[in-house]
């Protein structure tokens, strides 16, 4: 059994199976072709932080593969209310074949994994969020070819994303230009974890225009994650310089492109004129969640599947 609680979690070959079997998926999709593989399974997903594109990707995905979903959030669950997160793995895991969780710590993911009997999906937390870089992979794939040798600049906080976007970065042979402000920086333990860092994937620029200096792809993301608002008005005068604008996209490739997780905030990570703008692919990137979960979640439960 595998779960998928980190980039890491799996190997090159099965991402490569993963983007193939996600195209094809996808053209299923458009073609309005059913493609039923998991009936009768039943995926839960447990939200402790909000969400609008996790929550639709993952129910809709899972409804198009022939299945069926069970929505839970902490207020509306006995997790509210102290249930032991071991007790709520063993006995969630015995009534559905699959779970997604977006928690805070990567340790309470780590620990329902631990005493699940059926393969966990992160669907965010503190320090990961690695169906969003297998998505926006994809995304830059679809538009742009293999994502090998390429350079990708973080613009932005050391946070969930960009720990995600490290370990794709060594996994998957591309480089990550990093520009954080000051005191934000990237846990570079946590985040390429035990695997270690290639000194060739990894680079970091105090100043953000550097950064972003010959990429193939700027990415940003908000400068307060859910569970931080406390820090809100602090990040905003620490973040003001990294704010995604035209001037770093002409610093890039004539071809980079833009992405964005979502949701933004024009004005402040991103100008308008950049997430608007004509080398923007954010809406790609959303609806693309969708595909390659479907193939993620037929993936884990079914293993390898032919045309
Ligand atoms: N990008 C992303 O995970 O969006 P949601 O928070 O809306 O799920
Ligand atoms: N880094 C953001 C991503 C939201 C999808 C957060 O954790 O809130």
């Amino acid at each position: 059994m595998k779960h998928y609680l980190q980039f890491n979690d799996l190997t090159a070959d099965e991402y490569a199976y993963l983007f193939e079997r996600a195209a094809l998926i996808k053209k299923k999709f458009k073609a309005y072709e059913k493609h039923h593989p998991l009936v009768d399974r039943t995926l839960a997903m447990i939200f402790e932080k909000a969400s609008t594109r996790t929550r639709v990707s993952f129910e809709a995905g899972m409804y198009q593969l022939g299945g069926s979903v069970v929505h839970l959030t902490t207020g509306d669950s006995q997790l509210g209310r102290a249930e032991p997160i071991d007790d709520s793995a063993k006995v969630i895991s015995r009534m559905v074949d699959l779970v997604m969780i977006r928690t805070y710590e990567q340790t309470k993911i780590e620990r329902f994994a631990a005493h699940s009997r059926v393969p966990v999906i992160n669907g965010l937390t503190n320090e990961f969020h690695p169906c969003q870089i297998l998505a926006d992979i994809f995304t830059f794939i679809e538009h742009r070819g293999s994502i090998q040798g390429k350079t990708v600049a973080w613009v932005g906080d050391g946070n969930n994303m960009a720990n995600t976007w490290l370990q794709a970065a060594a996994l998957l042979s591309f480089k990550v230009h990093v520009s954080t402000p000051r005191g934000y920086e990237i846990d570079e333990k946590l985040a390429v974890g035990a695997g270690g860092t290639s000194a060739s994937s990894y680079q970091f620029f105090s100043n953000p225009l550097e950064a972003c200096q010959g990429a193939d792809l700027v990415t940003t993301d908000v400068w307060t994650s859910m569970g931080y608002e406390a820090e809100n008005e602090e990040r905003k005068k620490a973040f003001a310089d990294w704010c995604v604008d035209a001037e770093m996209m002409a610093a890039a490739r004539p071809d980079a492109l833009f992405m964005h997780c979502l949701p933004a905030h024009r004005g402040e990570e991103v100008e308008a004129d950049v997430i608007d703008g004509p080398q923007s692919v954010v809406w790609d990137e959303a609806e693309n969640r969708m595909h390659v979960q479907k193939a993620l979640m037929e993936y884990l439960l079914l293993g390898r599947q032919g045309a």
